[in-house]
């Protein structure tokens, strides 16, 4: 690397396919060969910080490494975390309008207060704030109900950050102010202003390290699971084996959203479609 501009830091086809073949292994991500200039970019700064020779140097220290923290800087540089409250406002009106209205009237006949969701891959938590939210509003003034959020990502840096529940101010612009308000904390935070999510929020969401590609170890049945531009970075037989689990995982009734550009057009399912990217378990 030494005195290369990191735009002159060369990836070879052969150390591409490397990294690519192994991140595929470990964690579904698909870098086929449109995506190799955003890794030679990315990577060449890792390696100009972390003073490595090349590449292959690079993916030794990485694989050495039995903690999996530079598995995970690795991973993390690779994958995007783009994420914002109420990203893709139809999948929450349809909660607020639709979907939750019917879920508390079935659950109350049957005396059945438990309400489980999953956001699989959450990023940096706002996703599973604006879930709480909108169940809570839904719920609101009806104290009986057991209500969890599970929020979980590959990414520990996005974790520590969904945990933390700390957010600046020009991040929180797409809420509704009575809400904000009501369910966030404003505090000063290095001099400048962050927004805290609020007990009521933290009581009901839990946030866990979870690689797609493994062990699934949470208890079903679901109510609903958001899926959301995760799926778009993964082949079709790796979506197709989570839409097959995510199935498995959910109630009869429940419903699966997916992101803007994630029909399961091309998957083999049973769900039937509600409307773009909702899918709901009959
Ligand atoms: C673009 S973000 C989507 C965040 C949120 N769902 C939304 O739509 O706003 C994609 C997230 O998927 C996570 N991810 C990618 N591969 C994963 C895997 N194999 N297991 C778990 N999470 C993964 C990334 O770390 C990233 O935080």
């Amino acid at each position: 690397m030494n005195g290369l501009t990191l735009k002159e830091v060369v990836l070879s086809e052969d150390d591409f396919q490397y990294i690519s073949d192994i991140v595929y292994k470990h964690c579904g991500i698909n870098l086929h060969t449109g995506k190799k200039e955003l890794v030679r970019a990315r990577l060449a700064k890792i390696l100009r910080q972390g003073n490595f020779n090349n590449f292959q140097e690079y993916m030794r220290y990485v694989l050495e490494d039995k903690t999996g923290r530079e598995f995970s800087v690795l991973i993390d540089s690779l994958s995007t975390n783009l994420t914002s409250f109420f990203r893709e406002k139809q999948h929450f009106d349809f909660l607020k309008d639709n979907f939750l209205p019917a879920l508390i009237e079935r659950k109350k006949k049957d005396r059945n207060f438990r309400i489980r969701a999953w956001s699989a891959g959450c990023s940096s938590g706002e996703e599973v704030y604006s879930i709480a939210i909108t169940l809570l509003e839904a719920l609101s003034g009806q104290g009986q109900w057991d209500v969890k959020i599970l929020g979980t990502d590959i990414s520990t840096r996005m974790l520590d950050t969904a945990r933390k529940g700390y957010y600046d101010e020009e991040r929180v612009s797409s809420f509704l102010l009575q809400q904000r308000n009501k369910y966030l904390l404003s505090k000063r935070g290095n001099g400048r202003k962050v927004f805290e999510a609020s007990k009521a929020l933290r009581d009901i969401v839990v946030f866990r390290h979870l690689n797609l590609m493994e062990d699934w170890p949470i208890k079903g049945p679901l109510d609903f699971i958001f899926c959301r531009n995760v799926m778009i970075y993964f082949d079709k037989s790796t979506q197709q084996f989570l839409i097959d689990r995510y199935w498995d995982m959910l109630d009869s009734g429940a419903v699966l959203f997916t992101g803007h550009s994630e029909s399961l057009t091309g998957i083999k399912h049973r769900f039937k479609y509600v409307q773009p990217t909702i899918y709901k378990k009959t």
